[in-house]
């Protein structure tokens, strides 16, 4: 299954049914943390529901070999990255990513994306990733600007979340982008 060492004691693992519980005990710790920007303060409530997007990662991972993975820091559990289905017509996906509050400020995040757009761009052929991110959510911005996707608008009102209509920042960044970053110094 894949792993993927990060450096540093840390590294990526795919999520497995196994990491149900501990994916729960993380949730619990960070839930008002993430809950400001997931809903998993609500709907990430019982060792089912872990399992349950577990299931749904390792699904998409036999569908179309896009692994969710669980990000581990000296042992620990401290977050994750999973996608959306790539569609086959335009060999498109999306991402999404967390962290708990105590592994932010010390660039993980901006790690583990880098090496799982390595996969989805080199091993998999991806073309396009694609990120949303509320307007106001400015360290999850700067994860994606710092890893050089372009900045595409501004979706207006397009996501309902506790009862407000958010403004959605979207980016993406494309096969041939990643290939002329890759080739600078
Ligand atoms: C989005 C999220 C993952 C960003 O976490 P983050 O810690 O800011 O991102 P990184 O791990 O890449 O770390 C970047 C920070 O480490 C610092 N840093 C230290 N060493 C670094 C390095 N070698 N490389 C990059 N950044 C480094 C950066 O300066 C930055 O800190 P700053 O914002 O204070 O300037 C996190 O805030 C989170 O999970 N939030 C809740 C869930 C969420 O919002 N998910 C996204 C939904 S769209």
């Amino acid at each position: 299954m894949f792993t993927y060492d990060l450096g540093d004691g840390a590294s990526l693992q795919i999520l497995e049914m196994r990491h149900a519980p501990e994916f729960l005990e993380f949730v619990d710790e960070n839930r008002a943390y993430l809950g400001e920007w997931m809903s998993w303060d609500t709907t990430m409530q019982t060792l089912e529901d872990a399992q349950n997007f577990i299931k749904r990662g390792l699904s998409r991972f036999s569908d179309d070999g896009i692994p969710w993975v669980g990000i581990w820091l000296n042992g620990r559990m401290v977050g994750g990255i999973h996608f959306s289905p790539i569609d086959p017509r335009v060999h498109s996906t999306e991402v999404g990513y967390w962290l708990g509050q105590d592994a932010t400020g010390r660039g993980l995040m901006t790690r583990a994306l880098k090496a799982m757009l390595h996969y989805a761009f080199d091993l998999l052929h991806v073309n396009r990733v694609g990120l949303q991110a509320d307007v106001r959510n400015s360290r999850s911005r700067a994860v994606a600007e710092r890893l050089g996707f372009t900045f595409e608008g501004i979706r207006r009102q397009s996501l309902e979340y506790k009862g407000q209509l958010i403004d959605i920042a979207t980016y993406s960044l494309l096969a041939q982008e990643w290939c002329e970053q890759k080739s600078l110094p």
